[in-house]
């Protein structure tokens, strides 16, 4: 039996690195995935045969994109035991020189967006959890929720706020049986890192930083997510888990 036998996830970002391998490992282990993805993607066409992978071409920052993403797992499989918002997008810019639109993009995506998903997704939870006994959120923050780099203050203002938001989740939700956590991936290799780490000399680098000396893989992250989605996870809640290779270990 799969460790997610039984269950309904949605999972978000899940056209590429961290949410595609997920969607994947959840499908694996038993669940039902809604998988989400922008419209330009390629949500549509990366889990083709994968028959318990439904995808939905959505941009999670549209108005009315939570309500249509939860509609839809409930419509396809009829119930909601997961949410898996992992959605993010990254910016570089000094504080100086950023602008409105970087930091609003940022923090639209990885915050707002997650914060409105979460909202809409909680009855459905909740009525899952008095059926079940338990449901699950689990969010992707990143190591640059605690740590900072030179043009990050968007991205780290973000993922900062997803550790807030995740922790006063797992407070009011407590009592519903519901957990909340986040993972805090390192250095991963994935659309989003690829071009810098398609660079040796930058990959090298980041590569050495780690105590086991390797970037992380969204493999890697894909399985502390299913760590806190599954049934193993019962009595964990609002809890930070960083998934890094020991990068962060020292100053
Ligand atoms: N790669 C890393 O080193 C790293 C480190 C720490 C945290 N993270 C976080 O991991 C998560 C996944 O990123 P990844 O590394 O797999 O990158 P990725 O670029 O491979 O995947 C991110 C996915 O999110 C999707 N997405 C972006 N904006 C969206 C929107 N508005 N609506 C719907 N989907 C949207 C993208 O289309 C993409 O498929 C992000 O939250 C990211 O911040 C990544």
């Amino acid at each position: 039996m799969g460790r997610l036998a039984g269950k309904i996830a949605i999972v978000t970002g899940a056209a590429s690195g961290i949410g595609a391998a997920s969607a994947k490992l959840f499908a694996e282990e038993g669940a039902q995935v809604l998988a989400v993805d922008r419209p330009e993607s390629a949500i549509d066409t990366v889990h083709v045969g994968n028959r318990s992978i439904e995808p939905f071409a959505a941009d999670i920052t549209g108005d009315d994109a939570p309500k249509k993403i939860v509609a839809a797992a409930l419509d396809r499989f009829g119930a909601l035991d997961i949410l898996f918002n992992n959605a993010g997008v990254s910016g570089r810019a000094f504080v100086e020189e950023m602008t409105d639109e970087m930091w609003d993009r940022v923090n639209a995506v990885n915050v707002r967006g997650m914060f409105r998903l979460c909202r809409e997704a909680i009855p459905a939870l909740k009525e899952r959890a008095r059926q079940k006994g338990r449901a699950r959120i689990v969010n992707t923050a990143s190591v640059m929720a605690f740590d900072t780099d030179y043009g990050l203050a968007a991205y780290c203002a973000s993922k900062a706020g997803v550790g807030g938001l995740t922790r006063t989740l797992a407070l009011e939700l407590g009592k519903f049986n519901i957990t909340a956590n986040y993972v805090c991936p390192g250095a991963i290799y994935s659309g989003m890192t690829q071009t810098n780490f398609d660079k040796p000399e930058i990959r090298e680098v980041w590569e050495k930083k780690a105590a086991l000396r390797r970037l992380g893989q969204p493999i890697d992250i894909a399985r502390g997510a299913l760590l806190l989605a599954s049934d193993e996870a019962d009595f964990i809640t609002g809890h930070e888990l960083v998934v890094d290779g020991g990068l962060t270990l020292r100053t």
